[in-house]
């Protein structure tokens, strides 16, 4: 549930109008409800009110200060893949002890800073790097809680590009291998503590059933682990839970809850999770302008100025956001249909530039304003300055009232450290 919603026949996001955003800070940009964020914070939270848990909102879905902060405020944590996003919590107050730190490739100085901020555990994703953490603890003077990143080789049913959980991708140790490593660390790595176990199975995922499967390994690897004598307190569960961009099924948080408490009664541990997209992805939309309309021989464009660099996800993954009106003349425009059939582009100079293709739209005219929903998760983390466009500025409205939580980037940003040689 989010609060964008029509009054009248004119686009808001919770008690403001989106025109009126846009007419202080133009297009393309990001627009957020705070309102829906702290709600999707509860939501997951209360799914989980009976146990012991943590969550670790997953920082790559969007890491604006602002974001992390709305969350850390609510009691949360982080979860991170590099020096970047633990800076970025850090400047947002999180809590030390309340960071995850994932990763197939976790670099000496990421390590480093890690363990000189003091988080709660790095989830290990490779032999290698466990002996790393150890040298590198050790060179400090310090002890790593860690969590091997167990691969349990379930099909997580969503698109193979986020997809992690199965043998064949780079993400975690398979089963056998990892109790060995457990086994080895806790025999013969002095400052590593194997405190707890991971397994994140992939992103966008609408059924309990993979959730399942991957808890009944995880499940078995514990017992395991504490038969060794190895003192497991957390179960990192990851994240992956999908939401709704069209008209996929996707469980409520308290599905899922009820399903993961059920399977875990008696088990003796914190739970951890790291959920991205639930949180942020239907908080977050990216309104564009339409710049001009045009009708080659076999297709209509309705050509905006947002494109791929702003959100990457219709051409990476061909995903699905649905498309409103700012203003529609007959609201709400809801139900699907449409006047004209056409693709929505940008002005990128890529054909894989699109946000929409064969799509029922109203007949946009050049100057009007379009929401591409359920942005908020993989959108602006995503963007990029490809064919030199600055970055779009992002806003969060609360209530009645708005603001620029990230400037527009300017044509000076964009040459930022920069060097023009003699
Ligand atoms: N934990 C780990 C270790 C992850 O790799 C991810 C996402 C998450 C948590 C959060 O997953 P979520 O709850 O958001 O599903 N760019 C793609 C999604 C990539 C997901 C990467 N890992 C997209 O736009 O769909």
């Amino acid at each position: 549930m989010h609060f964008f919603t029509y009054k009248g026949n004119k686009f808001y996001a919770e008690g403001v109008s989106i025109e009126k955003i846009v007419k202080e800070v133009g297009t393309p940009c990001y627009i957020y409800s705070h309102k829906t964020l702290i709600r999707h914070y509860h939501a997951f939270d209360e799914a989980f009110a009976s146990v012991p848990h943590l969550i670790c909102y997953s920082v790559k879905a969007n890491s604006n200060i602002a974001i992390l902060k709305t969350f850390i405020n609510e009691g949360g944590g982080v979860d991170i893949v590099s020096g970047g996003e633990l800076y970025r919590a850090l400047k947002a107050g999180v809590n030390p002890k309340k960071v995850v730190y994932s990763g197939v490739g976790k670099r000496a100085d990421e390590i480093e800073y890690a363990l000189k901020t003091g988080i709660l555990m790095f989830n290990v994703e490779s032999p290698e790097e466990l002996r790393a953490i150890d040298r590198i603890a050790k060179r400090l003077k310090k002890k790593a809680g860690i969590a091997i990143r167990v691969n349990p080789d379930v099909d997580p049913k969503t698109h193979p590009y986020i997809s992690t959980g199965l043998k064949k991708n780079k993400f975690g140790i398979e089963t056998s291998r990892a109790i060995q490593e457990y086994v080895y660390a806790k025999n013969n790595l002095k400052n590593v503590i194997p405190i707890g176990v991971d397994c994140h199975i992939g992103s966008q995922i609408t059924q309990i059933s993979p959730f399942a499967d991957a808890l009944k390994k995880t499940k078995q690897i514990i017992s395991t682990l504490r038969n060794e004598g190895i003192d497991i307190k957390y179960l990192d569960m990851g994240g992956g839970l999908g939401i709704t961009y069209k008209d996929e099924d996707a469980p409520h948080p308290s599905k899922y809850g009820k399903a993961v408490i059920d399977a875990t009664k008696g088990l003796n541990i914190t739970l951890i999770f790291e959920p991205g997209r639930i949180m942020v992805g239907n908080a977050g939309i990216l309104v564009t302008k339409v710049l001009y309309t045009k009708q080659g021989t076999e297709k209509n464009f309705v050509i905006v100025d947002a494109a791929m660099n702003d959100l990457a996800r219709p051409s990476l993954y061909g995903s699905y956001h649905a498309i409103k009106p700012v203003t529609h003349p007959t609201p709400p425009f809801n139900k699907g249909g449409g006047e004209i059939i056409a693709d929505v582009v940008g002005p990128v100079c890529e054909s894989g530039d699109f946000f929409a293709k064969d799509r029922p739209l109203p007949a946009f005219k050049s100057g009007e304003l379009m929401a591409l929903m359920s942005a908020g998760a993989y959108g602006f983390s995503m963007s990029s300055n490809y064919n030199s466009r600055p970055r779009a500025c992002e806003v969060m409205v609360k209530g009645n009232k708005f603001s620029i939580i990230r400037e527009r980037e300017s044509y000076k940003d964009l040459i930022k450290g920069e060097k023009r040689l003699k």
